[in-house]
């Protein structure tokens, strides 16, 4: 008899991890899923919801189960890179939610798991994947955007009343969402880091964290680019509802965010110099504004994965009306599951490999020790592909 064909993989922390089930069930390249999470509750709800028969509440037993080829992580971000390792050292494939650790020695860890295993890790930045990405790297490949000159990300959430393990969070420790884009857009890494902490974190919302900022700002230049990032984060006390986003300026063009997340992209074409006019004393060139709704795009994606790029509903397999669940993130969701499943179908390395994972979540380490070091300007280390 012939080997059932397809992977396998368990996905581990249903909170977030929920929104990535559907999307495993119909990959048509996945031919079992698990279910893993120390919450029983939650694992019996989940689970039952979308009819998964096997089931974990401890990690070690999934991994010592030979059946599970692949493994996505969406724990709490201080276990990120011991489940990460332990994945890795199982002999399975690992994807993991951002950022890919804490501290700089575990970026390490995770990179050198990866080389000694032979198996895939791919960090699942979701900002890479979503439509808007998609529009602004058209833009700039076919040169409406002109060079490059300026970035700016900006991740505002407010965190109070989130679980424990958020309190006192270092803002600048997950800003993958948004310094990521610049970094896949220019296809550089960052030399170094100036930031600076803002405001200061009230004593009720310090946590095992070492970080008196609610708020941080850093300015980071990049190896082989001469733009300068600069990228603002903010967990607490900044009145403003969430926002994860970035613009991109360009000498002919530029992409901005939505202030509000939610509206269409803001796109500024400069215009050709005019005359000075002397009855109006006009100096300088105009900029035509457009709103564009960026498209998705689905013709890299399985069949049974394109429904995903837009909100959708799950019909629960234990019986009950269907939910609505938002497309999240842009729609990146179903194009990260299909090039981690991918990456580990046709044995190549993933387009977030532990390497490039660790040159995206360093910065932000960085960032915050040059904060807390009043903005002492910090290198970053680099983390050699292999592939070159
Ligand atoms: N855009 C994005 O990329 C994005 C968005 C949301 C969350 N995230 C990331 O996803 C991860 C999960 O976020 P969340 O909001 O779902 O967190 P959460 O705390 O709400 O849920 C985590 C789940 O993991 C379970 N869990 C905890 N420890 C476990 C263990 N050792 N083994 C198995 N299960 C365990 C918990 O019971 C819980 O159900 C975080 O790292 C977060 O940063 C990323």
């Amino acid at each position: 008899m012939s080997e059932p064909s397809g992977i396998s993989v368990a996905v581990v922390g249903l909170g977030f991890g929920e929104d990535f089930l559907p999307v495993y069930l119909a990959h048509p390249q996945v031919r079992e899923v698990a279910v893993v999470d120390t919450d029983e509750r939650r694992l019996t709800t989940v689970a039952d919801r979308f009819g998964v028969e096997a089931r974990y509440t401890d990690v070690a037993e999934m991994l010592a189960d030979d059946r599970w080829d692949a493994v996505h992580v969406l724990v709490p971000v201080p276990l990120h890179a011991d489940v990460a390792v332990a994945v890795l050292e199982a002999g399975k494939h690992c994807a993991c939610a951002v950022p890919m650790a804490l501290e700089l020695d575990d970026l390490t860890r995770v990179v050198e798991a990866e080389r000694a295993s032979g198996k895939r890790y791919m960090m699942m930045e979701t900002t890479v994947y979503g439509r808007e990405y998609r529009y602004v790297r058209d833009q700039l490949d076919s040169g409406r955007l002109g060079t490059v000159t300026g970035y700016r990300g900006f991740h505002h959430q407010n965190l109070d009343g989130y679980p424990e393990y958020w309190r006192g969070y270092p803002p600048m420790k997950y800003s993958t969402h948004a310094l990521a884009p610049l970094l896949a857009l220019t296809g550089t890494t960052v030399e170094s880091v100036v930031a600076h902490g803002s405001g200061t974190l009230t004593e009720d919302r310090r946590g095992r964290f070492d970080n008196p900022f609610p708020a941080e700002k850093g300015l980071f230049t990049l190896r082989g680019s001469d733009v300068l990032g600069e990228v603002e984060m903010s967990f607490f006390q900044v009145a403003r509802p969430y926002i994860e986003g970035y613009d991109v300026h360009g000498d002919r063009a530029s992409v901005e965010w939505p202030a509000d997340h939610e509206g269409p992209l803001v796109v500024h074409d400069l215009l050709p110099l005019e005359e000075v006019q002397p009855e109006t004393g006009l100096r300088g060139r105009r900029a035509r504004t457009d709103l564009v709704v960026p498209p998705d795009d689905v013709s890299d994606l399985p069949r049974e994965l394109a429904r995903f790029v837009a909100d959708f509903e799950v019909v629960p397999a234990d019986g009950g009306p269907a939910l609505h669940r938002e497309a999240a993130h842009g729609g990146s969701h179903p194009h990260l599951v299909h090039e981690f499943v991918s990456a580990i179908v046709e044995d190549r390395p993933t387009a977030i490999d532990a390497p490039t994972a660790a040159a995206w979540t360093a910065p932000g380490i960085c960032a915050h020790e040059s904060a807390l070091a009043g903005g002492a300007r910090v290198e970053v280390p680099q983390f050699p592909t292999g592939r070159s």
